[in-house]
């Protein structure tokens, strides 16, 4: 049997399934079966108000679960499959257990491009609910071997695809009444979304907090973590950017993209470096760099 038919075999039995996707690896389960899905939060030590995004084959089987409007279907036809996850009311019949949705009156969908990813919801016909493949609060997995750092035991089953293209975790956008909002930036940028719609997104007050993912101290590696530095001291291992060298480069051309591509596989270096705290260049706040500061500012955050 192939290793796609045997994961998908898996999860249908209650299991859980470690996959590569294009933004981050995923921990994935059935969506409709509490137990599985009890078994992710467990796994994680993720507290269980923070719920869970549910990926989907295509819009067909998204509507299912979510009531789209007009600008829902909008950014869902222009950016599915791919790393846009999007917040909606919850459909009646939406067949998901509670636990994935915390109790909340909406849910989380999202379409990947992963062909490893994809192919796994085509076989196992499931809807599979699945964050981060890291423990609660950690840096996420860019590649197999992230995973089995964070979560790994002999039971847990890896499908290793390689290294994420992409490398951050998707955009999460609600859609509202009147609008949307961006709740975690990400490969989608806003400058995207808005040639798109043609609107500002809402703001987003801090005080109301929809996204518990986003709480300030996420992505924390071990070590404190000092930005937008240009000369490190002798105790920091130093994360560069463009004409700021460093002791590794995200990107010397500057490129975003290429810098997102590698952020996580960096901080996972970092930690493990000699050197007792981390120092990281400065990032433009543009573009992909708004995604790249938010996750930097996050894991800069001790709790
Ligand atoms: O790229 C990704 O999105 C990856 C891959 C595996 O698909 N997944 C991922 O999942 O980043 P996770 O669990 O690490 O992040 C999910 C975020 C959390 O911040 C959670 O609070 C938010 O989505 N979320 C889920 N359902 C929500 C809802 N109904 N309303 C608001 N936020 C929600
Ligand atoms: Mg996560």
């Amino acid at each position: 049997m192939g290793i796609v038919k045997k994961a998908a075999a898996h999860l249908r039995s209650g299991g859980l399934v470690a996959v590569p996707t294009e933004t981050v690896y995923g921990l994935a389960a059935d969506a409709s079966n509490a137990e599985a899905v009890a078994q992710i939060y467990r796994t994680k030590g993720r507290p269980d108000f923070n719920p869970l995004i549910v990926h989907v084959p295509n819009l067909d089987v998204a509507q299912q679960l979510g009531t789209f409007n007009s600008l829902a279907r909008t950014i869902a036809e222009k950016y599915w499959p791919g790393p846009m996850t999007l917040v909606l009311p919850k459909t009646e019949e939406c067949k998901v257990a509670a636990a994935v949705t915390a109790g909340l009156e909406t849910i989380a969908i999202r379409c990947p491009k992963h062909p490893v990813m994809r192919n796994l919801l085509n076989e196992s016909e499931l809807y599979l609910a699945a964050p981060s493949a890291n423990k609660s609060g950690r840096i996420s997995p860019t590649t197999a071997d992230h995973v089995r750092e964070s979560l790994g035991t002999d039971q847990l089953m890896i499908l290793d695809g390689g290294a994420c293209e992409q490398g951050l975790e998707s955009t999460i956008v609600a859609v509202r009444e009147g609008g949307y909002q961006v709740l975690r930036p990400g490969p989608v940028t806003k400058e995207m979304l808005i040639e798109l719609t043609g609107q500002q997104p809402i703001e987003v007050s801090d005080a109301k907090i929809e996204a518990p993912g986003q709480l300030a101290n996420h992505y924390a590696p071990s070590k404190t973590v000092r930005l937008n530095v240009e000369q490190a001291g002798p105790e920091e291992y130093h994360i560069g950017f463009g004409d700021v060298p460093g002791d590794l480069n995200l990107s010397e051309t500057g490129d975003l993209a290429q810098a997102a591509a590698n952020l996580f596989a960096f901080l996972h270096f970092a930690d493990s470096a000699e050197q007792s705290r981390i120092a990281v260049a400065p990032i433009p706040e543009n573009a992909m760099g708004r995604a790249i500061n938010d996750r930097l500012r996050r894991a800069a955050t001790r709790s």
